[in-house]
Formats: structure tokens, C-alpha cells, sequence
């Protein structure tokens, strides 16, 4: 049966179009209510979008009657701004504009420097559409996505290799197969999550949010997926190619990053949970400044997680092909780091160690203040976009303090109607 919306091609998409004017119209009004109820913050394209979209009256005026060209103004000019972009070189698929490989190597390497985002500047931004790969296919539907990527979306054999005995991805023909080893899990991720659950309550909502620093193919977010933990994961693009990509692929939240000197994009108290499995940030270092900043986007009362060298060095310092003395002072330097930020060692089994931040600031304040710690002065622990990494401690909650503290963030999922102030 026919109706007034398929009548003709053009009416439909011009139906369209007004829906989605006045989606995006209502959509901005809306914005402008949540932001001058002083939820958002003032940034300046969203002030001047809310403005104009403050002008929904083209709502009531709504009709699906066909309009001549020229005579509807939004609608036409819409139309006939519409610009084509042609596809980039084929070279393109992968660009990955701020991660560019020749820009990379134009920054120092210390500290990860030249790993940290570079962006192109604007007369070197490509105005082209990236095209898929050749040969490009749906992924599988979650959870095979999990297990398998078609080869032709991410071509990258080398982890196949460079990784074979870590089964972190094997090549079979048209697609990669990826069991959900690691480099410190060779038997599974889900194995290994079985071990920190003995630690770590991982299964009864306490722990929802994760944050997996140095991912490789983010096996071990991916398992964590049905233990109902969220794992945002992420990886610098290095020399284990393509691994963000094989994430993605496999529908398991990832970016590349890296921790470097600027601030993790997460806001503070944001994960319940960190990880780092052979991750190679050196935790000992500079004054221990990584630690610190994974115990600003640690919730009170938040688990973090590192196995692999150097715990458990003298057992492994051999199989590592490390000195002892060098393991041993990093150990060192990471049991005083967690020391200054009073986090208690829950446990330390096998390659894997465990922590947890202390729900009560209280009881740290005094010692920390004794032991010349410092704490950051920044009003805002959350305002870190492209924000260097500071040394020192971010205190629970600089505004109030003793409401926070105590860590009494529900459980999910009841959390989700009842955040504390
Ligand atoms: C979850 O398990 C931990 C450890 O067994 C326990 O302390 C906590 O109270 C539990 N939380 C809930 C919501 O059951």
C-alpha cells in the first residue's frame, strides 16, 4: 500500500532531511538546557551550536508536502551545499592522522615522546575519504569477533610471527584466529582472569570499569566482556603493528595511547580497575609519575593489577635475560611509589601482584604530608586534554573531600541511578 512518504524518491529524502533537521535542532536545544543547567563545560562550538539550534520554531512548521528548490531555504541550501570528497590513495586505509609513522620520528623518543599524538597541521590534513581495504568485509557478530577477523579488513601478519608462541593471533587462511593468549597468559585470558578474580572482586559488580594500559589485541578486555567488566584499553602503534586495529576489529574498545607526559584522557576515579600485563611502561621510573597517574583515574578503593617483570624477578630474571639488580630496584621503586600513594598490596602470586587504593584518604593524608609527598594544586583533576603529566598525588576530591573518600560507589548496576555527589 502506498503511502504519502514513498509517493516519490525525492519526498522521502527530503522527509528525511527534515527529520534529521529537527532531530539535530531538538538535539542542540537540549544540549543548551544541559548546559546552562552548569552540568557542561563552556567550550565555545557547543555555546555557538546551541544558539542557533534555540531557533526549533521550523518544528511546528513541519510538513511532508514537496518543496520547489529554492523555496524551502534550509532544506535547499542543505541540498545544494552538500560537497563530494574523491577517495584517498589506497596507501590511505590505515591513516591514523595524529599517529602518522613519518611524524612520529620527528619527535624525541624519550619518555615515548614521539609515541604521543601528533596532529597534522591544517594545511597537511588530507580532504579525502579513507577508503576500506581491498578485499574489505563485515566483521563477525560479536562473539565470534572475539575469535576471529577477517584477514582483508587488517592484512598485518607480523604479530602472527613476532607473538606465535604467546598465541596472542594466529593466521588461518582468510582469517586471524586470536585464542586469547598473551604475552603473560599464554594458557587464556580467561584463565588469568580466573586468578585475579581470587583477589579481586571481579563478578559481583564492585568491579565494573577497567582500564587495560598496554593492551596488545585487548584479549584481556575482551574475556572480561562476560564477567560483566567494561575494559577501555589502549596501546601505542609500535612495533607490534596493527594491534589497536585488531582490537577494534574484534569489537573491543580500544586507542592508541600511550603513557608518555601527558595525562591519560579519562577524568579522575574513572575505572574501578587497572591492568598492566608485560606492558612495558617503565612503572619504576621518573620518580614513579606513571603510578601516579593511574591513581588519578582510580577510583577509592580501586584495584591495580601488574604482572610480569619485575615481580617474581628471582625466579625469572634468567628467562627475562635481565640483571637481578636492575629488577630488583625496579620492584623497589614501584613498592615505595604504592607506598606514597597508600595503596595496599593485596596480594603477590606467582608473576602477578596486586593493590588496592585505600577508600579512606584520611588515614593517608598524615604520613603521605610526612613522607614529602606533594599533591596536585590543579582545581581540576579532570581538565587533562593535552595536559602534562604532573608529580604529584591528586587528592580524592579537592571540593569535598570527606563525602568521596570513603569510596561508597554503588555496585553496578545500582550505581548507574546513584552516583555520589
Ligand atoms: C563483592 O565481593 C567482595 C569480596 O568478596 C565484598 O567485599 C563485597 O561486599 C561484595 N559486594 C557486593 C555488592 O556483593
Amino acid at each position: 500500500m502506498a503511502n504519502k512518504f514513498n509517493s516519490g524518491d525525492n519526498r522521502t529524502r527530503r522527509s528525511v532531511s527534515i527529520f534529521i533537521v529537527a532531530g539535530l535542532c531538538c538535539f542542540f536545544y537540549l544540549l543548551g538546557a544541559w548546559q546552562r543547567s552548569g552540568f557542561g563545560k563552556g567550550d565555545s562550538i557547543a555555546v555557538e551550536m546551541t544558539k542557533s539550534g534555540e531557533n526549533c520554531n521550523i518544528l511546528p512548521n513541519l510538513n511532508f508536502e514537496t518543496h520547489h528548490r529554492g523555496e524551502a531555504g534550509i532544506i535547499d541550501d542543505f541540498d545544494s551545499k552538500v560537497k563530494t570528497y574523491n577517495p584517498c590513495h589506497p596507501r590511505y586505509t590505515d591513516y591514523t592522522p595524529c599517529q602518522d609513522q613519518a611524524r612520529a620520528m620527528t619527535f624525541p623518543r624519550e619518555n615515548m615522546i614521539y609515541r604521543e599524538r601528533h596532529c597534522p597541521p591544517q594545511e597537511e590534513k588530507l580532504h579525502c575519504l579513507v577508503p576500506a581495504p581491498n578485499g574489505y568485509v563485515t566483521p563477525f557478530p560479536w562473539p565470534k569477533s572475539r575469535d576471529y577477523v577477517p584477514y582483508a579488513n587488517a592484512p598485518y601478519k607480523s604479530l602472527t610471527v613476532e607473538k606465535a608462541i604467546q598465541n596472542w593471533i594466529q593466521y588461518e587462511g582468510n582469517v586471524f584466529r586470536f585464542p586469547g593468549g598473551g604475552t603473560q597468559f599464554p594458557q587464556g585470558a580467561d584463565k588469568y582472569i580466573d586468578q585475579l578474580a581470587s583477589v579481586i572482586p571481579i563478578e559481583n559488580g564492585t568491579v565494573r570499569t577497567a582500564l587495560d594500559t598496554g593492551c596488545g589485541v585487548a584479549s584481556w578486555g575482551a574475556y572480561l566482556w562476560k564477567r560483566n567488566v567494561v575494559a577501555m584499553s589502549f596501546a601505542p602503534r609500535d612495533s607490534h603493528e596493527a594491534q589497536v586495529q585488531f582490537a577494534l576489529e574484534r569489537g573491543v574498545p580500544a586507542v592508541i595511547g600511550v603513557l608518555g607526559t601527558i595525562k591519560m584522557p579519562y577524568p579522575s576515579r574513572a575505572f574501578d580497575m587497572a591492568h598492566c600485563s608485560r606492558c612495558l611502561i617503565p612503572w619504576g621510573a621518573n620518580g614513579g609519575i606513571y603510578m601516579k597517574e593511574v591513581d588519578r583515574v582510580l577510583r577509592p578503593g580501586g584495584y591495580w593489577v601488574l604482572s610480569g617483570p619485575p615481580i617474581n624477578w628471582k625466579t625469572n630474571y634468567k628467562a627475562w635475560q635481565r640483571p637481578r639488580e636492575e629488577l630488583q630496584e625496579e620492584q623497589r621503586q614501584i613498592e615505595e611509589t604504592a607506598k606514597v600513594l597508600c595503596w595496599e598490596k593485596k596480594s603477590e602470586n606467582g608473576e602477578i601482584a596486586i593493590w588496592q587504593k585505600k577508600t579512606d584518604a584520611n588515614s593517608c593524608r598524615a604520613s603521605q604530608e610526612n613522607s614529602g609527598a606533594t599533591f596536585c594544586k590543579s582545581e581540576d583533576p579532570d581538565d587533562v586534554w593535552y595536559k602534562k603529566m604532573e608529580q604529584c598525588i591528586t587528592p580524592y576530591n579537592n571540593a569535598n573531600r570527606d563525602k568521596t573518600s570513603s569510596g561508597d560507589l554503588k555496585p553496578f548496576p545500582e550505581r548507574l541511578y546513584a552516583v555520589p555527589p
